[in-house]
This record gives C-alpha cells, structure tokens and sequence, in this order.
C-alpha cells in the first residue's frame, strides 16, 4: 500500500535515486544539473514554510517511490502569495498506478490549508505523459513559452498549466 506523508529530511537520498536519473536522461524535466544529497537535505530542511512537500512511501518497507512539492510562485510581493507552483515526480516502476493521483490529493488539501487558491507549472512540451497526467487531474493549458528550455543543447517549449484549487 501507498501512505503519503510530509517528506523528512532523511528521505533525501531516495529522493536524489529518484530524481537524479530523470535528470541525467534529460528528456522530462527542465532539471539540468543532478543533486548530492547533501544538496537535497539542505533543500528539504530549508523548504519554505508555506510550501507542502510530501513523499509517497510504500508502507510495507517505506520504500519511497514518489514525491510533490509546492512552493510559492514567487516571495517578493504578496500579490502571488495565493499562487502554488507544483512538480510532480513518481519512480517509473510505479508509473500508471495512482500514485500521482494520491500525491495529488494530499498535496491539494494541504496546500489549501495553507492559503493556496491555485497551482501553477511549467511542463516540458515532449513531456507528454506529464501533460496528460496534469489535465487529467484537472489542470488547464493557458500557453506556451517558446524555445523556453535549453537542455543538452536542445531548444524546447515549455507547457504553462494552471488549476483552480
Ligand atoms: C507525470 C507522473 C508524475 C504521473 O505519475 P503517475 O503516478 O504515473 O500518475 P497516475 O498513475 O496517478 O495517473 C493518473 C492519470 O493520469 C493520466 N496519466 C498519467 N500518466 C500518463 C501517461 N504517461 N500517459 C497518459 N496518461 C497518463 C492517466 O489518465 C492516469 O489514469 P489511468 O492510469 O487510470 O489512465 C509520472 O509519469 C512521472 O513521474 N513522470 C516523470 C517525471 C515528470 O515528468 N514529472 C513532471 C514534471 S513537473
């Protein structure tokens, strides 16, 4: 079975085995430069406050195989304070599963506990799994930035989405 929870700072390393590998193939995330986990404890312990940040643990041996985090759209005015920008990751062995979906779940109630009204992403325009996923959770297409990436030398759009917690 699958538990989400708030991610802790020793769930860091997991977290980088599963990160660093999307980012290596360098064909999902806009993510360029892979993460030591002494990198990523320092970004867990020093999320924002106002951020949620959870992790999808597999109860049997708390095997962490997905994770989602929100953070502000932006700190220098409170003009944006209600705007949540979120990404999504999930191990590929646990693709298809609805482990997203449950992330999902728990990240909008929380981050709706936290005064979020809406959330925000830029999705890699080849990420078609990611779009598909994101619009079949409710999320909307409100543009594209073009040639918005540059990953491995490679120009590439990135999708604007955006939902209405
Ligand atoms: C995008 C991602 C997070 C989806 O996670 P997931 O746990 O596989 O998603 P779920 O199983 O909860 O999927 C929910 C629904 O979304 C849709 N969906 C999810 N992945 C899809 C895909 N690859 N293709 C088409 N539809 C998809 C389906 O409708 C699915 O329901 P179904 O399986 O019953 O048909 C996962 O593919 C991933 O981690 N990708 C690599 C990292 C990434 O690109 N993250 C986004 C960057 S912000």
């Amino acid at each position: 079975m699958i538990r989400i929870r708030p991610v802790r700072i020793e769930d860091a390393e997991a977290i980088i085995n599963l990160l660093n590998p999307l980012i290596e193939a360098g064909e999902s995330t806009a993510l360029d430069t892979v993460f030591t986990a002494e990198e990523e404890r320092i970004f867990i312990s020093e999320f924002p406050v106002r951020g949620v940040f959870h992790a999808a643990e597999q109860t049997e041996d708390g095997t962490i195989v997905g994770f989602q985090n929100v953070e502000p759209f932006a700190t220098y005015t409170d003009g944006f304070a209600h705007v949540g920008v979120i990404g999504t990751y999930v191990e590929r062995s646990g693709h298809r599963q609805g482990i997203g979906r449950l992330l999902f779940e728990a990240t909008r109630l929380a981050a709706k506990d936290k005064g979020y009204e809406k959330f925000f992403a830029f999705v890699r325009a080849d990420n078609v799994g990611a779009l598909a996923f994101y619009k079949r959770i409710g999320f909307e297409v409100i543009g594209v930035a073009k040639r918005h990436a540059k990953i491995k030398g490679r120009y590439i759009d990135e999708v604007m989405i955006e939902r209405e917690l």
